[in-house]
Parts: structure tokens; sequence; C-alpha cells
């Protein structure tokens, strides 16, 4: 794709959404979402009770004009969303848990599914129970998709704000997902997955009623919000599926590590876990790593040797083909 495409598709957004922001009197995401609705809908600006005004109708309409001369390709809508979402969280000042989950670390996430499930004739479903923006999961399924999978997608988010961005996202990018707006941790109504993957929100879970129900939950105060939606993504996989989770990286060094252990022993195997490098967090101290877990029953068994991974450097292609032949021979040994 040329970047001048990109660039100036990017452009034309910015105006539409910064417009729209002015004339509904909005927030940049909010507005995000009603410039992604119009895109949706076929280029129309949509006018509620002369909101927007005339003038902003009219050069919304030049600039949706011009966007329809430019059409991108699915992932190329993706990226797109990425950056201007990035411009907005900056914008609007997000907290971390909040945040978009970068392309390097969802291409990871791609390489782990493609490398897990080699045969690319089996129908992929894969679960993200707190999907946020859906940056993570658009990244996995359209590029599953580009490597010639067929992929389809759950997202489930507490925040109605971030789940209607994913929700939007993903129409502009005709990707295959359903979207619910709830507490990942009450009852969802979905089938069986084939792959559960998160970038879970790190903190306290404040219904401790609720938490009651988990084995990871802490037996006094409340329980870590991480623990507990591993947990129930992982109650929702395929026997000898898998579970994809990003954590921080001292997950069994904390003071609710002993409860995250015991149900590791019990109900899912750990068969690895990548640090991530250094370079992509703040602190060395909110490093994180992607879990690999396994969900018991069929084949699946404990691996002889637990993959433990630290990718040095994302930016030196060096040490990424060091992590991928790391992680082929320990497969090709272990599965
Ligand atoms: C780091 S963000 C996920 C980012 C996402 N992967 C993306 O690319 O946009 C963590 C998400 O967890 C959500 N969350 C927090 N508590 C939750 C809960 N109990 N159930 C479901 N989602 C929750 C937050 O609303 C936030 O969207």
């Amino acid at each position: 794709m040329l970047p001048e495409k990109i660039e100036q598709v990017f452009t034309l957004n910015v105006e539409a959404i910064q417009l729209l922001q002015n004339a509904l009197d909005t927030s940049f995401l909010d507005a995000y979402i009603e410039n992604a609705e119009n895109l949706i809908d076929n280029y129309q600006v949509r006018v509620i009770d002369g909101h927007p005004d005339a003038k902003t109708a009219q050069r919304l309409t030049e600039i949706y004009q011009q966007m329809k001369e430019n059409q991108l390709a699915p992932e190329e809508w993706r990226k797109l969303s990425q950056l201007l979402l990035l411009k907005g969280s900056k914008e609007e000042h997000l907290q971390p848990n909040h945040q978009l989950t970068p392309d390097t670390i969802g291409y990871l996430f791609v390489y782990l599914i493609e490398q897990l499930f080699p045969n690319k004739k089996q129908p992929l479903t894969i679960l993200d129970v707190a999907s946020g923006m859906g940056n993570l999961l658009l990244t996995s399924l359209l590029n599953l998709q580009i490597a010639t999978y067929q992929a389809a997608g759950i997202g489930v988010d507490i925040d109605d704000t971030l789940l209607s961005i994913a929700a939007s996202t993903s129409e502009l990018t005709e990707a295959d997902v359903q979207f619910f707006h709830q507490d990942g941790l009450q009852d969802l109504l979905i089938e069986p997955v084939d792959v559960a993957m998160s970038d879970l929100p790190i903190g306290y879970y404040p219904n401790n009623q609720k938490a009651a129900d988990f084995l990871t939950k802490a037996e006094e105060g409340h329980s870590y919000a991480h623990h507990l939606l591993m947990e129930q993504a992982m109650k929702y996989v395929k026997e000898a599926g898998f579970g994809l989770f990003l954590v921080p990286s001292n997950f069994l060094e904390t003071d609710q590590s002993d409860y995250l252990k015991k149900w590791l022993v019990s109900e899912v195997y750990l068969q690895g876990a990548v640090q991530l490098p250094d370079e992509l967090f703040k602190t060395k101290e909110s490093s994180k790593s992607i879990l690999i877990l396994q969900k018991k029953g069929h084949t699946a068994k404990q691996v002889d040797e637990v993959l433990v991974a630290k990718i040095a450097s994302i930016k030196n292609t060096d040490t990424i083909m060091e992590f991928f032949k790391q992680f082929e021979n320990w497969k090709n040994k272990n599965f």
C-alpha cells in the first residue's frame, strides 16, 4: 500500500472527526464512532435535529467524497483506525487499562496462533473477554484472514464507549465479530472457542461476591481482575484449545500468585511464557509477558519443558528471528 494514500485518508479522517467533535460538542472518541458510522452508512452524514449544522455537513460530504475515491482494504482500515485511536487516546489521556494493544504485540499473538494451529483449513473462533477498542482482536482476525485462515471473533467489554469503537471499526474492516457489552466475569452466552486471548486490565475487581465463584479469588479483600478474567475466559475454551494472555511479567511473584497457581495447576496447563522487550513498557516493573495456557482434555498434556522465552528487542529483526527459532524448536519437541 502507498504510504501517501494512508496519510491522505488519515488527514481526511482527522478533519472529519474534529469537525464532528466541534459541531456535536463531544469527545474525540465519540466523534470517531459518529464518523465511522457515517462511513459505514455509505459515506453519508447523519444529521439529527440540525446537528451537525449545514456548513459542517457540507464540508463532511466533500471529505467523504474524497475518501470514497481512496478505498482501503480491511487491514488498511484497521491500521488507519489504530492511528486515529492512538491520537484520540493521547488527547483524552486514557488510563493504561483502557489503551489499545499496539500492533507489535498483536502480530506476536498472530504468530503464536499460527504456530499453535498449523491447520489453516480448521476454522478458528477467538474470544477476547476484555476487547476494549478491539485492536488486538481485529489485528488477529484480519491477519489470520490474510494468512488464509477462516477466523471469527467474540469481543466482550464492560465499557460501552470502547465497545462501540470496536464494533464500528469491526464493521469498517468487515471482520466477522460478535460483540457483547457486559462484565466479562458474568456468564457469557457463547459456544466454546478455539482460542481465548486478551490484553487484560490489571488491578482489582470490585465485586467480591462474584469473585467468590472463581478459584483465583483472593482469600481477603478484592481479587485481581486479570486472574479472574483468565480463569473465566478459559472456561469457554474447547478441550485442548489455547489461551494467550498479556499479563505482568511478575505474575508468579505477587501477593495473589498462590491463588493463580492453584488454578493453573488444577484447570489448565501452563505451557509457556514469552516476556516482551522492556522497550515496549515505561518501566521494567511494568513489563509484560504473553502466557500460553492450554485447556485440559483430548490429547492435551503438560509439556515436558515449559517455554520460558524473552524477546530482547522488537526493533531488531535478528532477535525476533531468534525467538521464532526458539519457539519452533520448542513446539516441535513438545507438541
Ligand atoms: C488494555 S484494555 C484492552 C485493549 C484491547 N486489547 C485493544 O486492543 O483495544 C483492557 C480492557 O479491559 C476492560 N475491562 C476491565 N474490566 C473488565 C471486566 N470486568 N469485563 C470486561 N472488560 C473489562 C476495559 O474496559 C478495557 O477495555
